[in-house]
């Protein structure tokens, strides 16, 4: 049975921001004990943008959210909803949103964060269609944004290679019969928690010098354990979406799967049966951003003119939690 939204509800407009400080492999070797050829074979990465100190998700959010608005020609007190998937949040509390809705000026808007870590964008997009679905709301903008480089630690060699900073924003309206979101599932097996996490600093392990000297505060992970996981879900959510949908992947215009290793994506490909050309790659220059992988490859891809209006665009991905999950859309702007 397809989770299709009792009305047509697509994206209208997209944009992007990633902050200036491009840090290359080899900048990196100058610091610790890699290299571009450790790095680039093995996860497609060559570069990644890291914020300076003092920035937030939020300075990049809105600029991203600004752009989407400018393209689609929408003022920001128009905006409804804010909805920002994030697991670098400013600050626990109050939201990115609520920053977020204050720099742009979204007078009229309710907001909130939602934290499903490299699924937190797809999550987040049909959560706020579906608030638009009900008849509810009309006007959603949804940004996936992270500053991963504030939760690296940069003697955990394998890690800290991986992750970029970035923000991608989507304005969610109600489109016409046929066109937007068409399907999607979404999935999560908290027992796979443990294998890619930051364990300290939440309620369970109040930050205190003991968390700190632990170095806690930083992105864990088993590294194979989340790849194999991965690509098993990423490919049976996609191919369920396709199956179900009664496509076949030829019929797609674009693939964009999260952008967390070049291997994992060509993998879940390979058992799509899926041509390679049709996958959206942007970790080669900004690594995995987390919930800004999906939103920006989808505004890089639309910029570079891959997709066009009634494009059928599949969405994947998988991240701690263990979360995961698809959507399947006609392309609406
Ligand atoms: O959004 C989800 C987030 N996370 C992921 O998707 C991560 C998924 N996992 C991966 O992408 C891969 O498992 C990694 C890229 C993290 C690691 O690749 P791998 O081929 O599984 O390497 P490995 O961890 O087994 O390490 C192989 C070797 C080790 O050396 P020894 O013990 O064999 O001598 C590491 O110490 O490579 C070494 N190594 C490095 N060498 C140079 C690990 N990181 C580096 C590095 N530079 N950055």
């Amino acid at each position: 049975m397809t989770r299709r939204l009792a009305r047509p509800v697509g994206i209208t407009a997209t944009g992007q921001h990633y902050p200036a400080n491009r840090v290359t492999n080899d900048d990196l070797s100058k610091v610790i004990e890699t290299s571009d050829e450790w790095i680039r074979p093995r996860t497609g990465i060559g570069a990644r943008h890291w914020v300076e100190p003092g920035q937030g998700a939020s300075d990049l959010a809105v600029p991203a959210l600004q752009m989407a608005l400018d393209r689609r020609g929408m003022g920001a007190e128009e905006l409804e909803v804010i909805i920002v998937a994030t697991v670098t949040p400013d600050t626990f509390f109050p939201a990115t949103a609520c920053r977020v809705q204050d720099a742009i000026g979204a007078k009229n808007a309710f907001g909130f964060d939602l934290s499903a870590a490299c699924s937190g964008f797809l999550y987040a997009l049909t959560t706020g269609a579906a608030l638009i679905a009900s008849g509810t709301y009309t006007k959603v903008a949804v940004v996936g944004v992270d500053i991963m480089s504030s939760i690296i630690n940069m003697e955990d060699r394998a890690t800290c290679v991986l992750f970029g900073d970035g923000a991608g924003a989507v304005i969610l309206e109600p489109v016409a019969e046929g066109l937007g979101i068409l399907d999607f599932e979404h999935r999560v097996d908290g027992s796979g928690g443990c294998l890619l996490q930051m364990p300290a600093g939440g309620s369970r392990k109040p930050a205190s010098h003991a968390t700190v000297d632990a170095k806690e505060h930083y992105v864990h992970q088993s590294g194979s354990e989340v790849f194999k996981s991965a690509v098993r879900e990423m490919a049976e959510t996609s191919r369920l979406m396709l199956d179900r949908n009664g496509f076949v992947p030829t019929d797609l215009r674009l693939f964009v799967p999260h952008q967390a290793n070049i291997r994992i994506m060509e993998a879940a490909a390979k058992r799509l049966e899926l041509p390679l050309d049709l996958m959206v790659v942007n970790i080669n220059e900004y690594a995995n951003t987390t919930a800004a992988t999906i939103p920006t490859a989808l505004h890089q891809s639309r910029e570079a003119g891959r997709m066009q209006k009634g494009d059928l665009v599949l969405l994947s991905a998988f991240g701690a939690g263990f979360t995961w999950g698809a959507v399947l859309m006609r392309w609406s702007c």
